[in-house]
């Protein structure tokens, strides 16, 4: 659904408000940048495009300004290629062909390590080799599968742009050259053409913000598309995914990114970049002017400011988190302890909820131990493990309830 309007027709939902907030916000700086130009094609863009769009794990979206202007993907096709070959041939044999670390060298760098790999697959060379991995009998299936893999990010069928494709094919020699090299050092997994032409077509892939926002969402959400109700890639592989991006996602800046935005990211030269606030959002931003790093100008003003306004940096959390135990109540008649505990329960939960349990279990004397996890909507296996280990060490001195309609601790053998 989109949220742009709620239910009376003279009010603008507050989401897009804020969303539109921002824009107006930054492009009221004058930030600079040029217009990629080295694939010819990509200078035919307007420069003054600017737009946003967020997906919520619920589905919902929220664009602003230019949000519906296509542009082709470039390099922020690598993640999800990156997503669809680790689904394909898994993580040890990917790290046989391309490394995980950061390179701090320019997207187009001349990166092998010792072992002949490309540091990561998001700048071009490892990106290439990541391409190359996409099991194929031809380039066009290759292309065929990769493209089918982000359509189902996007929940559309994506188009290409035959242009741009033509105009980085004709030019791209310095990216055949990458090709070449990880061919010599044996990390390829198919021709130079084989590689190389499914990357340049990847890269033209024709985009807009909500699509950008939506594939976001889908690596937010555990892989699987909060829209469709349709799983792209495993959980696992999303986080994998998710984590690369957080450490090579803006080349050589991605240090300073982390510490400014705190969100895993990828910008392309068309102008885009991609956010994630995993568990929350996924954001698109597209204006086309680059930095010196070849990010989107006003792309990083605006993810920084979103970062800041909503909360949204990874590392960023509530200095307490809500009351998780919600009742400890003693019964001096009964002799009955009761221990109420709600929300969804993660490690430092669980350590809350043992040490309240304890302090209150030391403070009275009782003979009957009712320990209440109806109110919980979720817990990690180790949260459970932990709080059944409670329950059968008390069992050794008391009564104990559990009231466990959901069988977390009690499904626990
Ligand atoms: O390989 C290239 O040069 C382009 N197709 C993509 C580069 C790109 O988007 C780099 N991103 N920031």
């Amino acid at each position: 659904m989109s949220a742009d309007r709620l239910g009376a027709r003279f009010l603008q939902d507050p989401l897009t408000r804020a969303f539109s907030t921002v824009l107006a916000d930054v492009r009221s700086l004058d930030l600079g940048g040029q217009v990629a130009d080295y694939i010819p094609e990509l200078a035919n863009v307007d420069a003054d495009a600017f737009g946003i769009a967020a997906t919520s794990i619920a589905g919902h979206t929220y664009a602003t300004g230019d949000s519906a202007t296509t542009f082709t993907i470039q390099s922020i096709s690598k993640p999800f290629v990156f997503a669809l070959v680790l689904a394909e041939i898994g993580f040890d044999r990917f790290l046989e062909h391309v490394g995980v670390e950061p390179s701090g060298e320019a997207f187009n760098a001349i990166s092998f390590d010792d072992a002949g790999r490309p540091a990561n697959p998001l700048i071009n060379a490892g990106a290439i080799v990541t391409t190359s991995l996409m099991p194929a009998t031809s380039a066009d299936e290759r292309f065929a599968r990769i493209r089918d893999g982000l359509s189902v990010f996007a929940g559309r069928t994506l188009a290409i742009d035959q242009r741009v494709y033509d105009s980085e094919s004709r030019t791209g020699n310095r990216n055949r050259a990458l090709a070449t090299l990880a061919l010599s050092t044996g990390v390829l997994a198919s021709s130079v053409d084989g590689a190389a032409e499914p990357y340049f077509q990847q890269c033209s892939l024709l985009i807009d913000t909500a699509d950008l926002a939506l594939m976001g969402a889908t690596l937010a959400n555990n892989g699987v598309n909060p829209r469709t109700g349709v799983r792209a890639v495993s959980a696992e592989v999303a986080r994998h995914v998710l984590s690369v991006m957080s450490a090579c996602g803006m080349y050589d800046r991605s240090g300073d990114w982390m510490v400014r935005v705190g969100m895993p990211a990828k910008s392309g030269v068309g102008g885009g970049i991609v956010a994630v606030a995993p568990g929350e959002y996924g954001i698109g931003v597209f204006s086309p002017p680059l930095d010196a790093f070849g990010n989107s100008s006003r792309g990083v003003e605006t993810l920084r400011t979103l970062a800041a306004r909503f909360g949204l940096h990874l590392f960023r959390h509530a200095d307490q988190p809500g009351s998780l135990v919600q009742a400890i109540e003693f019964d001096p008649e009964t002799a009955t302890l009761s221990v109420r505990v709600r929300g969804a329960l993660d490690f430092v939960d669980a350590e809350r909820v043992v040490h309240e349990t304890l302090a209150a279990a030391t403070a009275h004397e009782f003979t009957t131990l009712v320990f209440d996890l109806s109110g919980v909507t979720e817990a990690t296996p180790f949260v459970a493990r932990v709080l059944h280990d409670l329950l059968e060490q008390a069992r050794s001195a008391y009564t104990v309830t559990a009231v466990d309609p959901g069988g977390i601790v009690t499904g626990i053998r």
